[in-house]
């Protein structure tokens, strides 16, 4: 995770975000507080910080990175100008820690674990308005496992993050009208049981929750989602990310996954 010391709406590169609607940053760092203390001290999970740095605002969306298999780091390429200056940042800090670091031939578009998923080992990723189907197929080849693509349909739904949330393998919540037809069948072949989302939670990013074993670590508001995982067996813990969102961002985008297994 990465502190917002330097979060805001400095520019607009999804349809979430609006200069004119500029996040709180105090409030926005109270929300991350919250979060950041309840998945070190509740949830007991080992998080590692990465410095904020002035001038990079989405810094703190650490799940965009990059992607992290087995010990191998994909590293992002970004879509938008505006957050390509954080990659030489998170390659570093993977570097300085004895990661293998890889990134994508040229020119592919790759955004990370905000775009790639994994649903027990199968291994999901989006495409269309951040990553480029063509990154899939190259990083099934570095990886050496399948990457079952998934293509976005809702620019509000930008990244996979955004409207899929694996919760162990086979089963995950999802928000159906963010993909296409076909990729909707695709999710109902590959995973048994699938939690669809309202529009209306969607939409409070929903589907954008953290999961660590049985606690999953979703955005308020988002009452259905939550007594659903509830009577499912989960145990749900609510955060108030309404700063990140005006980013397009929630809890699941503050994080990246170090170690799935662990989880
Ligand atoms: N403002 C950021 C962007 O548009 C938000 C990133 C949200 N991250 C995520 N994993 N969905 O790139």
């Amino acid at each position: 995770m990465c502190r917002p010391d330097h979060y805001g709406i400095y520019y607009e590169i999804n349809p979430w975000m609006d200069r004119n609607r500029q996040a709180d940053r105090t409030v926005a760092l109270r929300q991350w507080e919250v979060l950041y203390q309840l998945l070190t001290e509740t949830l007991r999970v080992q998080v590692e910080l990465l410095p904020s740095v002035p001038g990079l605002p989405d810094l703190c969306f650490t799940a965009n990175a990059g992607l992290l298999v087995d010990n191998l780091f994909v590293s992002s390429r970004f879509r938008y100008r505006e957050r390509e200056a954080e990659v030489p940042h998170f390659t570093q800090w993977f570097l300085e820690r004895n990661y293998r670091v890889a990134c994508l031939p040229e020119p592919a578009l790759f955004e990370g674990e905000g775009d790639a998923l994994f649903c027990g080992d199968r291994l999901f990723a989006g495409y269309r308005f951040r990553s480029e189907l063509q990154a899939h197929h190259l990083l099934a080849e570095l990886v050496g496992m399948p990457v079952h693509s998934l293509e976005l349909a809702d620019p509000w739904f930008y990244h996979l993050d955004t409207c899929l949330c694996p919760l162990q393998p086979g089963r995950a919540a999802y928000y159906p009208d963010a993909f296409s037809p076909a990729s909707q069948r695709l999710l109902k072949e590959t995973i048994p049981e699938l939690f669809p989302v309202t529009e209306v939670e969607a939409r409070r990013f929903a589907c954008n929750a953290i999961v660590v074993g049985q606690a999953v670590v979703m955005n308020a508001d988002c009452p259905h989602l939550a007594r659903t995982l509830a009577e499912a067996g989960y145990q749900v813990h609510e955060v108030e990310t309404t700063e990140f969102l005006k980013a397009g961002g929630g809890p699941k985008c503050l994080a990246l996954f170090l170690d799935r297994e662990a989880t």
